[in-house]
């Protein structure tokens, strides 16, 4: 069993990706054989800097390495690593009806708000298809966001199949724990987009203002209030230990505390969490030759396999290179 998903390097990774992906990408590294890349062309739909994305790319990496990724049990690579991805992306392409991708959310979303999309978005959907089928992954582990995209997955390997003969491993999403919706500053979903977001490796300092300054409601300090609906507690649930998590909920039943108390104790909480995760960061990035290693380990194993499912699929389409039998 294959499981593979990818995450876009278009930012520093903040609560919401940890808890509502990356940690859910970790665990399952222990059940299955699992490939795990960092989606550097699909971010270059969004992120134009060349030595941001450069960046981006490599803290992704750091930071993936940090929170516990080992190398030991899964393959970490970068997608643009593994060119026949690119090339499969093209034989899938020519089978893609421009209906099924005008349907994509990502598209859709641009083009309702009268902005006007490239054809890297409009075919984004493909690529991540690509992504899937060059491993013959069987069990693909998105957030919700994604699912349409791996219907178009299926959609697409199903049609080639149907046309070429049974070329492509038909791969299934594992939808992630989506209870986990992490809470911005403000309340609302936590999101790059939103700017809201408390990222996973800020300098604590700065964190512990952000958090100082996350948004309360107005109510009586001696109002009794119910923790599970309050975002502050919601925040502080995900990195408190249980003992102090009930603690907490008994404090916000019972009424008659502030906030900045509350606000205290998660800036002191998410230091202690986030300790060895900071701690091993360090040590990843104070050895930049240890990370090329584990990338390019990472990209030797998947481009094997990718390179296996390219030739299975060219040949049956009749653009196998002459001379690659
Ligand atoms: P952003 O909204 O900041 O751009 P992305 O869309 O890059 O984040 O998210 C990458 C992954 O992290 C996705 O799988 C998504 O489901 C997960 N994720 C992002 N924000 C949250 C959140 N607030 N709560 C739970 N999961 C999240
Ligand atoms: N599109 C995904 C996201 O934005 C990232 C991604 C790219 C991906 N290729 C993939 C996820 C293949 C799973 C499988 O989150």
């Amino acid at each position: 069993m294959r499981v593979l998903s990818g995450i876009q390097p278009t930012g520093r990774f903040h609560w919401g990706n940890y808890f509502g992906a990356i940690n859910q990408y970790i665990e399952l590294q222990h059940e299955d054989a699992a490939f795990y890349f960092i989606a550097n062309l699909h971010a270059l739909t969004t992120v134009r800097d060349p030595e941001v994305l450069q960046q981006y790319t490599r803290d992704a990496a750091i930071d993936l390495l940090a929170l516990g990724l080992d190398p030991e049990h899964a393959v970490l690579f970068v997608q643009s690593d593994i060119p026949e991805v690119s090339e499969l992306t093209w034989l899938l392409l020519t089978g893609t009806p421009m209906g099924l991708l005008e349907r994509c959310h990502a598209y859709k979303d641009k083009k309702s708000r009268g902005l006007s999309a490239d054809a890297g978005l409009f075919n984004y959907p493909v690529l991540m298809a690509a992504d899937i089928l060059a491993y013959d992954s069987d069990t693909v582990p998105v957030g919700a966001d994604q699912l349409q995209h791996i219907e178009v997955c299926r959609d697409l390997a199903a049609s080639f199949n149907h046309q070429y003969g049974d070329i492509f491993q038909m791969p299934k999403a594992k939808i992630l724990d989506s209870s986990a919706k992490v809470p911005g500053v403000d309340g609302e979903k936590m999101s790059k987009s939103y700017n809201n977001t408390l990222e996973l490796f800020e300098d604590p300092k700065a964190q512990r203002k952000k958090i100082m300054r996350i948004t309360t409601d107005s109510r009586p300090m001696e109002d009794s209030k119910e923790p599970e609906s309050d975002h502050l507690y919601q925040l502080f649930s995900l990195v408190s230990t249980d003992a102090a998590r009930e603690e907490m909920a008994a404090l916000y039943r019972q009424g008659g505390f502030g906030y900045g108390e509350v606000k205290k104790a998660l800036a002191e909480a998410a230091e202690n969490y986030f300790a060895p995760a900071r701690a091993a960061r360090e040590e990843w990035a104070a050895a930049p030759d240890r990370v090329d290693q584990v990338l390019g380990d990472g990209a030797a194993v998947a481009r094997k396999a990718a390179k296996e499912v390219l030739q299975r699929a060219s040949e049956a389409c009749g653009t196998a290179r002459s001379g690659s039998k």
